[in-house]
């Protein structure tokens, strides 16, 4: 009996094997880059917030229900975004949430985002835990020097670190569970303007520090049209033909300042590759043409005046002809077009100076030891 079992187990792992090489052919070959590190909010989150007592999982149907495991804590029907970059770079699985997987995973990259979360440590309070762009990077820093500690050093784990793409997005919530949330004061006290510089002065630090942990090639993924989500043209009354003008112009000022930013942090951090990706843009791309009937309707049944899916209802049976999942989130159809522009760009200004495939390229500064700031510091 128990023979039987080992012979099984033995002829499971020789089929598995190959089923697993076989797949690695299918896809073509290894990925571009070794890892890939994911940072922000509900956009990019594949699970972090299942570990945190928040009101922001979507750990039910009919979330994933295009999704091979199921739901995973992914607001889509199936791959968010970020999946579909991994995707793109050629990683054979999707990459983990912080804290999953056994004990080397971390090296091919880790999602850190977390549904909710702002740039601002207050944003989103009223929704329960969630890791905020500063616990983010905070959870970076220990994965990387559990980095060290596997490759025999922090210098050489600088050289790694500086090879893997990052791709960060957040924001969203800094306004829609900040200042147009209610509950929170922050629009009592800054005006749009102030509070979109108070978000890229702190946005800034806050990608400096990623630089500080070994980052050098980063996407930077601007804000989509907010107040064209259909959850949010609900809660704020526009038409069904129209958007919320105000969420929509918070995104434009955030972006024009964040787009500004970005050749500024470039400049000052040697060896720093920071690229724009231009959200707004690939968002209001006419996708008509592209298959996508439903623009401005959620596919799956929300409740009014909210975001999420109801649990265990019926999703719309046509889901490729959505654009929108929830009230505020792609579905798997769009999210793989819009990830298909950041990697490779169709105009000019959908990505700059790169898209994702040319921050691959970009060869790195062999001057930028990493170390030339300590040794300067030392004054020797
Ligand atoms: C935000 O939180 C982080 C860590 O949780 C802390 O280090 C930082 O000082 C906080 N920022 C502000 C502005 O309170
Ligand atoms: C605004 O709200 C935050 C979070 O609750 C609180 O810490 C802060 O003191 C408030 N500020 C004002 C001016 O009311
Ligand atoms: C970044 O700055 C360096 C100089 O430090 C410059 O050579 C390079 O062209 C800049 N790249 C981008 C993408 O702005
Ligand atoms: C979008 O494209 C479709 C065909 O692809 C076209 O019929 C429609 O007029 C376009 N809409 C806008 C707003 O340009």
């Amino acid at each position: 009996m128990e023979g039987g079992l080992k012979a099984w187990g033995i002829l499971l792992s020789i089929v598995l094997g190959v089923v697993s090489n076989w797949k690695q052919w299918a896809r073509g070959s290894s990925p571009q880059v070794p890892c890939l590190f994911i940072f922000g909010d509900s956009v990019f989150d594949n699970g972090n917030n299942l570990a945190l007592d928040t009101d922001v999982t979507v750990d039910y149907l009919p979330y994933g229900v295009d999704f091979p495991y199921g739901s995973t804590g992914r607001c889509s029907n199936g791959v968010n975004i970020a999946d579909a970059i991994a995707d793109l770079l050629g990683f054979e699985d999707y990459i983990l949430p912080f804290g999953k997987g056994n004990c080397r995973e971390f090296m091919g990259g880790v999602n850190y985002a977390s549904g909710g979360s702002g740039i601002l440590n207050t944003t989103g309070y009223l929704l329960g835990q969630r890791y905020t762009m500063d616990l983010q990077l905070y959870n970076h820093k220990i994965i990387a020097s559990r980095i060290a500690k596997e490759l025999g050093g922090a210098d050489v784990a600088n050289k790694y670190l500086g090879q893997c793409i990052y791709v960060v997005e957040i924001g969203y919530n800094d306004y829609l569970n900040n200042y147009y949330g209610e509950g929170y004061n922050s629009s009592k006290i800054y005006t749009p303007e102030q509070f979109a510089q108070l978000l890229v002065q702190t946005y800034e630090t806050q990608l400096e520090r990623l630089y500080n942990e070994g980052a050098r090639k980063v996407a930077v993924f601007g804000l989509i049209r907010m107040g064209c989500m259909p959850a949010y043209k609900n809660i704020f009354g526009a038409d069904e033909s129209s958007c919320v003008d105000k969420l929509n112009q918070a995104a434009q000022l955030f972006n024009n300042k964040l787009q500004k930013a970005l050749p500024k942090l470039n400049a000052s951090l040697p060896g720093a590759i920071f690229t724009y990706i231009n959200s707004y843009e690939i968002d209001s791309e006419n996708v008509t043409g592209l298959g996508f009937k439903f623009t401005s309707t959620s596919c799956c049944h929300v409740p009014n005046g909210e975001i999420p899916c109801a649990a265990l209802t019926y999703p719309c049976p046509n889901r490729d002809e959505h654009v929108y999942w929830d009230g505020a989130h792609y579905t798997e159809a769009r999210a793989r077009i819009f990830a298909k522009r950041a990697y490779q760009r169709q105009l000019p200004v959908e990505a700059y100076p790169y898209d994702i495939s040319g921050l691959v390229k970009v060869p790195l500064d062999e001057t930028d030891d990493h170390c030339s700031t300590w040794a300067i510091n030392n004054g020797d």
